[in-house]
């Protein structure tokens, strides 16, 4: 059985204060909420913040993004052992947003969820396709090369903690979700690629979490969807009962 993640992934939204007081709200929502694990990956200015105010609690921080080096002359940059040492987690990898406006890129995916991982953080590692490249029927062969450049280089130890988030682009922030067939399989896909590089013992535990436009009105047929374990949850996850509803699905 695979342990179903929600994690919500604020991006560039809420002050320290404010992610203060959501945690201690949504703390309060999912006590009782044990069938998954929680995730809430808010900007690093507030990780310490949200740090404190998860700590009694079943939610765990994670990060945005981090550099894959551990530390040197890179203005701006934030490493894997600084984001344990403040408390995190979890580390979103390789997120849409990275890739476009910030040039990400295969390789630089794959440094940071190596670097990730050497710190015991889990990388979840993003991929998906473009609506032009869905359009041109090109969703498989996006979702094989970032497979490939992304995590295929990684060892079978280091994969072995790695959670994968499909995120078709055109489903982000949009409103528009994938159906939970299109969903589906392209989380059967993605497990098919898994199992001939890594075997069947590392595709059959390797969860994988669906992203773009997850509401609590949609996310109960996603889950149900075979190979779908979970949720990356960006505007949903800004106000604590929705996304305890989502956690709740
Ligand atoms: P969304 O974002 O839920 O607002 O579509 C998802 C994501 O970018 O992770």
């Amino acid at each position: 059985m695979r342990r179903p993640v929600i994690a919500g992934n604020w991006k560039m939204y809420k002050n320290p204060g404010e992610a203060a007081g959501f945690l201690h709200d949504l703390a309060t929502l999912v006590t009782e909420s044990t069938h998954a694990e929680i995730v809430v990956c808010p900007p690093f200015i507030d990780v310490p913040a949200a740090v404190d105010a998860a700590r009694d609690s079943n939610i765990e921080i994670g990060a945005q993004d981090l550099f894959w080096l551990k530390e040197g002359a890179y203005t701006g940059e934030v490493s894997a052992p600084m984001l344990v040492a403040a408390g995190c987690r979890w580390v979103i990898v390789g997120h849409s947003e990275r890739r476009h406006y910030f040039g990400e890129t295969d390789e630089s995916v794959f440094k940071k969820a190596a670097a990730a991982l050497e710190a015991g953080l889990t990388p979840i590692v993003c991929v998906g396709e473009r609506l032009e490249e869905r359009e041109a029927g090109l969703t498989e062969n996006v979702l094989a090369t970032q497979c490939a450049g992304g995590i295929c280089g990684l060892t079978p130890e280091q994969f072995a903690r790695v959670v994968i988030a499909y995120e078709p682009v055109w489903a982000i922030g949009t409103g528009r979700t994938a159906t939970p067939e299109m969903a589906g399989q392209a989380h059967h896909f993605l497990r098919e690629q898994i199992r001939s590089r890594f075997g069947n013992e590392h595709a059959d535990a390797c969860r994988i979490l669906y992203g773009g436009s997850v509401k609590p009105d949609n996310v109960k047929s996603l889950m149900a969807q075979p190979d779908l374990d979970g949720a990356l949850v960006g505007g949903a996850s800004l106000d604590p009962a929705s996304f305890a509803a989502i956690v709740n699905f």
